[in-house]
């Protein structure tokens, strides 16, 4: 059975990239995941499909009416599925949670646009969700970053699974550094260990090189 993505959102044609290149596309070719994309203005119900309005109580912007979302999510979200909406406010994705996800028969992203979501349609979902504490545009660009999180955690999608299990985060630490040819490049030389063919010391060094590099860069996952 494939891995079952829906994506709510005002414009699907921003994930024309996404669906035809590269290992996400051969996903969907070999049918290892499904991309199913659901324009909620077809379920505004006046002459104008309407599916923003102006806050209540004033202020910037526009609000995304809760009534065509909604009526679109029961509409399209397969029984059971989780449903995840797509705010700055929400709680942080990390590739734990991926990997959670990626043990379910599929989820369902909801993209705001503009001053993002009526807060009543929290109501109707099962998680909300930000990528990291900044503010885009809109909730396309964080879907496709969760989708390439997840679906690359599935069996299939990513040719050498080793790769995985040696990844930052896999375990609480950042990646070690990797170096490829040539050897020496505008006299930045590759670490003589990597060069040695002995593994036993090529595995410590990169242990080494790992917990050294999360201390520098990321020293809130060493507390964790
Ligand atoms: C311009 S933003 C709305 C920002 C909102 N007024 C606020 O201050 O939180 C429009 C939409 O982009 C998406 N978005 C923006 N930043 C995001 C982030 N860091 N993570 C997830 N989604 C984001 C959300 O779906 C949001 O509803």
């Amino acid at each position: 059975m494939s891995y079952r993505f829906d994506v709510l959102t005002l414009f699907p044609a921003l994930f024309d990239g996404l669906r035809h290149e590269s290992l996400i596309g051969k996903a969907l070719e070999s049918q290892t995941i499904t991309l199913e994309l659901h324009n909620w203005r077809a379920f505004a119900t006046d002459r104008h499909s309407t599916v923003d309005d102006a806050p209540f109580g004033g202020g910037a912007g526009l609000v995304i009416k809760p009534d065509p979302l909604v009526h679109c999510l029961r509409a399209v979200v397969p029984a059971g599925a989780r449903t995840i909406l797509l705010s700055p406010s929400g709680r942080r994705f990390e590739q734990k949670l991926a990997q959670e996800w990626a043990q379910l028969p599929g989820i369902t992203l909801i993209c705001g646009r503009y001053e993002g979501f009526d807060h009543r349609v929290e109501a109707h979902v099962d998680d909300v969700v930000s990528i990291g504490d900044f503010v885009l545009n809109g909730g396309e660009v964080a879907a496709m970053a969760i989708i390439e999180a997840v679906a690359r955690l599935l069996p299939g999608v990513i040719g050498n699974a080793a790769s995985l299990t040696e990844e930052s985060f896999a375990d609480g630490l950042l990646e070690y550094p990797q170096y490829t040819r040539p050897r020496d490049f505008e006299g930045q030389t590759v670490p003589d260990v990597l060069l040695s063919g002995n593994h036993a010391e090529i595995a410590k060094w990169r242990l080494a090189q790992r917990i050294a590099r999360t201390r520098a860069m990321r020293p809130d996952l060493l507390k964790a």
